[in-house]
């Protein structure tokens, strides 16, 4: 353990010691009151709080969603007391009133958001590395074992558990000791389970303070397991290598462009961590956290990623595998404006229609003899859609070409790209950095249904 970990246990055991005794001290002002020197700890407890969240939110990486994600915490450091203790100077009876029934509320308040805080560590405590079924298991084998032990050893149900809980916990004592065959069975899968329940919470707790689970980016998972993957270079295959190279320089090109860009206003989440027991699935992260944006800056979308974005495009399922589509991309602003205007004009959205003015829009089109040409498309676009929101670039579908492809005002704009005249262009994808963070649209789950 380096010294770096040593102070992050320290910190995270202080930290959980001190929410227990402020849920108590809070607890304890709500019911009776507090004497002056519970009042000082309760201070000094608060001022740890605070510093803690002004420390976290300014390194946090996203602070958008830091604020988001610890709301109880600051309710719970909210000087409520104080600001209405200032109140009282005006001694109005109505203001005295409300100033304690609000203070009440705050303390409660802070009670649940430091329990919260609390359970929170615990819930993610127990769910690492499975730590809850380790757990489960030795508090089931427990009582199965010390009712067993009753009725083999004739002890009495108390002794019984007890005996069970020191053996499981390999504490044991010497004068409760198994003298019959059924007995001794148990003590010997109570120690084993005891054993196990030692191991697990030893791992649990290097894993739970050491893997920084809680904290770590898709793109940290996918340096961690690079780093494994140099550990047992032994054990890697030709096709491994090459798409380590490939991770390693998309890896990158990304830290580069994040080094270089000022002009970003929003950085996508990228990272929100979707947790199954210990698992992150990155690609059911990527895919939930993906938005249509519609309000880009003038930053390029790097060469190479739109190749890759590309590249994702063409490696979607297609009906017979016919591939019978085609991408165009155009990235000239000019050119850009000029079929938007077309686009415009044609569907009488007036001539300052813009496509959102996306760095580059790709033009997914389909042979319209193909009846899977529009769900190919969409196969397509969605790849795009998720590679580019990997890579941490926005994008839209835009759908108001596939009616008027045909339209004398659009269909020579077309051929001027090199779109066969029988193609349908039905979707268009819009890519480059987003402006602001998009809006979060809620999913209905209830349209999905089981029935068998
Ligand atoms: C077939 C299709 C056509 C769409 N056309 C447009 C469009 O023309 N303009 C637009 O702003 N968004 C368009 N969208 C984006 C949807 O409005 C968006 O996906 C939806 O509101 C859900 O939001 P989300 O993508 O952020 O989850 C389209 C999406 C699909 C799948």
């Amino acid at each position: 353990m380096n010294r770096k970990q040593r102070v992050n246990v320290a910190y995270q055991v202080l930290m959980g010691i001190l929410a227990v005794l402020a849920v108590g001290i809070a607890i304890e002002d709500v019911v009776k009151g507090l004497s002056k020197t519970w009042n000082v700890v309760d201070t000094v407890i608060l001022w740890v709080f605070v510093v803690d969240y002004v420390v976290r939110l300014v390194l946090a990486r996203d602070r958008k969603r830091f604020l988001k994600e610890n709301v109880l915490d600051l309710l719970a450091i909210l000087p409520f007391n104080s600001m209405f203790r200032g109140l009282r100077i005006f001694k109005v009876r109505k203001v005295l009133r409300i100033s304690k029934v609000t203070t009440t509320t705050a303390r409660i308040a802070r009670v649940c958001s430091y329990g919260l805080r609390w359970t929170r560590n615990v819930r993610a405590f127990l769910n690492t590395n499975g730590f809850k079924y380790m757990l489960l298991t030795a508090v089931v084998l427990t009582l199965f074992g010390g009712i067993g032990i009753h009725f083999a050893e004739g002890m009495s149900l108390e002794d019984g558990v007890w005996w069970a809980f020191v053996t499981v916990t390999t504490v044991g004592y010497g004068d409760i000791s198994p003298h019959t065959l059924a007995g001794r069975v148990m003590a010997g899968i109570l120690m084993l389970t005891g054993i196990g329940l030692i191991g697990s919470i030893t791992s649990t707790l290097t894993s739970y303070f050491f893997s920084g689970r809680k904290e770590r980016t898709y793109r940290e998972e996918l340096v961690e397991g690079m780093k494994n993957q140099l550990d047992h270079m032994e054990d890697m295959k030709e096709e491994d290598v090459r798409e380590f190279i490939e991770l390693f320089s998309m890896l990158f090109k990304q830290s580069q462009s994040l080094a270089k860009d000022e002009e970003r206003a929003y950085n996508y989440p990228t990272s929100l961590h979707m947790e199954r027991g210990t698992i992150m699935n990155q690609v059911y992260e990527n895919m939930i956290s993906r938005r249509s944006c519609r309000a880009y800056t003038t930053q390029a979308v790097k060469q190479e990623d739109l190749e890759l974005i590309l590249k994702a495009g063409i490696n979607a399922p297609s009906g017979m595998n016919r591939q019978s589509w085609r991408f165009t991309v155009i990235r000239d602003k000019d050119k850009m404006m000029e079929l938007a205007k077309a686009v415009g004009t044609v569907l009488d959205r007036g001539e300052n229609y813009d496509f959102y003015r996306p760095d580059v829009i790709v033009l997914v089109s389909n042979d319209r003899e193909n009846t899977n040409g529009l769900a190919d498309c969409a196969c397509a676009l969605q790849n795009m859609f998720l590679m580019a929101h990997s890579l941490g670039i926005g994008s839209c579908w835009i759908n108001q070409l596939k009616t008027i492809c045909d339209d004398e005002r659009i269909r020579p704009l077309l051929d001027s790209y090199g779109i066969p005249k029988e193609h349908i262009v039905w979707g268009i994808a819009d890519l480059g950095y987003a402006k602001e963070e998009p809006k979060k649209k809620e999913k209905d789950e209830a349209v999905i249904h089981y029935v068998g």
